[in-house]
């Protein structure tokens, strides 16, 4: 079931610019984690530093008892072999269609028989929802579709952890939506470790199990869903409801003048909204890593705003949850 990714004290720049310093986080085996963060604090690279396409200044990323960071070529190598990429555009080789496109991977890296190949390839577009369209090239396709190829092209090799970078970036909402779902269910079902990298709002409050946040170099928060949604981290409150007051400016940072004016005006920066029920795997099936609702926050003594935890259907998931497993271990029986 996936594996854990420990990240500690990670730091990376180009030159004279520190992209981020001093990065501690742990992606726990199998469980959903996002990374947020204004664009250019260095998401990306963050992600290509994971699977050893740059290297770090310092720092290390324990895999398996291995550090990633500082390894020789053969066992990054080995390493790498347990990550599956979805890069932002899917990139796929558009002269390749896409039966061809998903089944790279496998021609390249393994010894496999057409015939194996063809089953997993088969099996890999089921999973994304392509059916039908493995004919087809890049060009003609949707961006949505893209995207899906792109992960189905990121599964083949069976990855024990999966990288997103912004998997809902110009997709319409009700597509982001669809994929998430796509992206819920295939962890249900292999149970891999998933860092997706978003900037959608909805995305970060709905699908994971953690929620990051870069800011101004640093790691400002990591930890479950629960525990951002309800903090009151000037930073995380502004980023994780979209919201215009705080330290976040159109140009990333506000000055210190605009703060101040702002703290003069004694603007409240507004309530915490209601948490929204975390976004379930379809058919009645629970992940591995699932929390019940409201459990971090049982734990850590915060009250919920009121209307927490009720879909857009008006389920109230601190009643549907337990319903839901009860049902989960009967048919388990
Ligand atoms: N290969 C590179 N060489 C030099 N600078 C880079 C390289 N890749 C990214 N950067 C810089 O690192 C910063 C973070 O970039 P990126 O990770 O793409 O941001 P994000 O994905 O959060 O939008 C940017 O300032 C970018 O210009
Ligand atoms: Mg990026």
């Amino acid at each position: 079931m996936g594996v854990e990714v420990v990240v500690d004290g990670l730091t990376k720049s180009f030159g004279r610019q520190v992209v981020w310093e001093d990065v501690s986080l742990t992606l726990p085996a199998g469980e959903i984690s996002v990374l947020l963060g204004p664009s250019g604090t260095g998401k990306s690279v963050f992600l290509k530093t994971l699977v050893g396409l740059l290297r770090p200044d310092r720092g290390h990323i324990w895999i398996d008892g291995h550090d990633l960071a500082h390894c020789g070529e053969r066992k990054l190598y080995e390493l790498r072999r347990l990550f599956g990429v979805l890069f932002q555009d899917g990139a796929l080789f558009g002269s390749l269609n896409l039966y061809d496109n998903i089944a790279f991977p496998l021609r390249e890296h393994t010894k496999k028989t057409e015939a194996e190949i063809r089953r997993i390839v088969m099996a890999k577009i089921d999973l994304v929802g392509l059916v039908g369209a493995e004919g087809k090239l890049p060009g003609e396709i949707s961006g949505g579709m893209r995207k899906r190829a792109g992960l189905a092209r990121a599964l083949v090799l069976d990855p024990e952890i999966i990288l997103f970078d912004e998997p809902d970036s110009g997709l319409d909402p009700v597509r982001t939506a669809f994929l998430n779902q796509t992206i819920v269910d295939i962890n249900a079902d292999i149970e891999a470790t998933f860092l997706i990298v978003t900037h959608d709002i909805n995305t970060a409050r709905t699908v994971p199990d953690n929620i990051g946040l870069l800011f101004r170099r640093e790691l400002v928060m990591f930890g479950p869903r629960e525990m951002l949604l309800s903090s009151d981290e000037p930073v995380v409150r502004q980023f994780l409801n979209a919201r215009r007051h705080g330290p976040i400016g159109m140009s990333e940072e506000k000055d210190v003048s605009e703060l101040e004016a702002e703290a003069q005006m004694g603007h409240d920066p507004g309530g915490l909204p209601p948490i929204p029920p975390q976004l379930m795997p379809s058919g009645n099936t629970i992940r591995r890593s699932q929390q019940p609702p409201g459990r971090w926050l049982a734990a850590n003594g915060v009250i919920p705003p009121q209307g927490s935890f009720v879909d857009e259907l008006g389920r109230d998931w601190l009643e549907e949850y337990p319903r839901l497993i009860d049902a989960h271990l009967n048919g388990a029986k």
